[in-house]
């Protein structure tokens, strides 16, 4: 494979933890690899909610910090938790001095958007739905203004390089897989490249967000905590479209209510916080009244009426695309593969198990989430290790500027595996979905080694099994019912088990073996 000697340090991923590292690096060189033109394809600008922080002055954040571990069922680092809200303010500071809008009232405090299982209206918003979009559009501006960030569009990374027990560099070849590829050698490595919702039929993820960068770091070497925990978002927007539209629980923080074709307010008898339940249990009781065949239905009709125009506008804009009028009709949803709780085990400044190999943003696992992460706990966390891998990173580089990288990728390359891909996302949402158990999570490491031998060596495909077969493992072997990982075979919480889970692929295939020997 061909070699190219960066000088820099090299970031998979353009989302909102690759871009705030970059900036926090300057002005040490970096280079940041982007599938897509930036701003496009990363969950980060998806996101609709915003960023929670303990911004009101009725707030603090160890109320924040209480908030996180108790949503988190239990396996939440409580010292991660605290750490984590104590520099939250601090962040949104940041971005607002960088230039974004984050809606403001009359005295010019935020505007706070209430989500479940917060204690009080928390999350920092930018024009109701709009933060993903905006706080992505201020920090790509930042970046143009950076001279130390080369951007590398349309190139994906496919594979890690290690020496000993060190990375040294990225494998990456074109977006299109229309070539071969190059290595990146780099000063260091950081993954920000986003989670693994997209290995579903139903997600909310944007379409390229398959797991590839926890799969590539696993075939690596590195450890792997938390991989059964992938969030259900219990209100995507069920009109067809692949990837699902997000209709945003701040919503449901304005009163919406869910109801079912009946009419029926099904939360009530569930909870006592009802739609505002922590979001595994919202997403569960959704999951059933689909399989009940009784439609489970989002009504912001009496709580905004036809305010939700101006005021939730990328929702309203996926309802008519699916020829629905909000204003007059309730909004059909379904539970949707959202966040991965799950990733590359990093520690308090985001290195990875392997020295040379740093981690942030939905990639990684922190401790933060738990079971079941708290609503826009996401970027918050992204915000706090990009900072902090940057700034680990920067204690070993010297800040000398280095000239731009010229790629030139060897024509070659494999077509996607685009069937493969499909049969795979259904296996993990017929098998590793919202409600699992053990013959189904056998069922699927079967399949899963199956479509990975029909794989003829396509790294990208083998990332995305890889981390399939992480989540998999990880919930065989969680014997017990825990945030938002749901056995129907042992649906209790066991205290005993109250732990974090690690794992590397070498311990996972291993147990694939044997479940695959063991036909049942
Ligand atoms: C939402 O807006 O409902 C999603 C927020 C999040 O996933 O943190």
């Amino acid at each position: 494979m061909p070699v190219v000697e960066t000088g820099r340090v090299v970031i998979v991923g353009a989302g909102l933890g690759a871009l705030y590292a970059a900036l926090n690096l300057a002005p040490r060189a970096v280079l940041l690899i982007s599938p897509e033109p930036l701003g496009q394809g990363a969950s980060s600008a998806w996101a609709q909610g915003g960023i929670a922080a303990a911004m009101a002055a009725t707030d603090s954040p160890e109320a924040h910090a209480a908030d996180t571990v108790r949503a988190g069922a239990g396996t939440v680092d409580a010292a991660v938790a605290t750490s984590v809200t104590a520099e939250a303010r601090a962040h949104i500071l940041d971005l607002t001095a960088i230039g974004t809008p984050f809606d403001r009232d009359a005295q010019g405090g935020y505007v706070l958007s209430r989500e479940a299982a917060h204690g009080l209206a928390r999350v920092v918003r930018v024009r109701g739905d709009q933060a993903g979009r905006e706080i992505m559009a201020a920090l790509i501006a930042e970046v143009a203004r950076t001279p130390s960030v080369q951007v590398l569009e349309g190139v994906m990374a496919v594979g890690l390089k290690v020496q000993g027990e060190c990375v040294t560099g990225v494998a990456v070849a074109a977006a299109d897989g229309a070539s071969d590829p190059v290595l990146l050698q780099g000063a260091a490595v950081l993954l920000a490249g986003g989670g693994s919702g997209g290995l579903y039929a139903l997600t909310t993820n944007p379409p390229r967000i398959r797991g590839q960068v926890i799969g590539m770091a696993a075939r690596a070497g590195a450890v792997i905590a938390d991989a059964e925990f992938v969030q259900f978002h219990p209100t995507a927007i069920d009109i067809g479209e692949d990837p699902a539209p997000l209709a945003t629980e701040a919503l449901r923080g304005e009163g919406a209510a869910l109801i079912n074709r009946d009419g029926r307010r099904f939360m009530l008898a569930l909870h006592p916080d009802a739609e505002l339940a922590p979001r595994d249990i919202v997403a569960r009781a959704i999951f059933a009244e689909t399989q009940a065949g009784r439609r489970p239905m989002l009504d912001t009709r009496a709580a905004l009426g036809a305010a939700i125009v101006d005021r939730f506008p990328a929702v309203v804009e996926a309802c008519h695309r699916g020829g629905i009028d909000p204003v007059t009709k309730a909004i059909p949803v379904a539970a949707a593969a959202h966040y991965h709780m799950g990733g590359i085990a990093v520690s308090k400044e985001g290195r990875s198990s392997l020295a040379g190999l740093w981690a942030c943003g939905e990639a990684s696992a922190t401790g933060l989430h738990g079971a079941n992460r708290l609503a826009s706990n996401g970027l918050l966390e992204a915000l706090v290790y990009g900072r902090r891998a940057a700034r680990d990173i920067a204690r070993g580089l010297n800040d000398a500027p280095q000239p731009k990288v010229v790629l030139a990728l060897p024509q070659g390359g494999q077509q996607p595996a685009v069937d493969l891909i499909a049969e795979l996302r259904r296996v993990m949402t017929d098998h590793v979905g919202v409600v699992r158990d053990a013959h189904g999570l056998k069922t699927a490491l079967r399949r899963i080694a199956a479509l990975e031998a029909q794989a003829l060596g396509d790294a990208n495909f083998l990332n995305m099994t890889a981390t399939a077969t992480l989540i998999a493992a990880a919930a065989l072997l969680r014997q017990e019912s825990r945030g938002a990982h749901c056995r129907r075979d042992f649906p209790a919480a066991k205290p005993e088990l109250a732990q974090r889970s690690r794992l590397t692929l070498a311990e996972a295939l291993a147990l694939r073996q044997t479940v695959t020997e063991t036909q049942e």
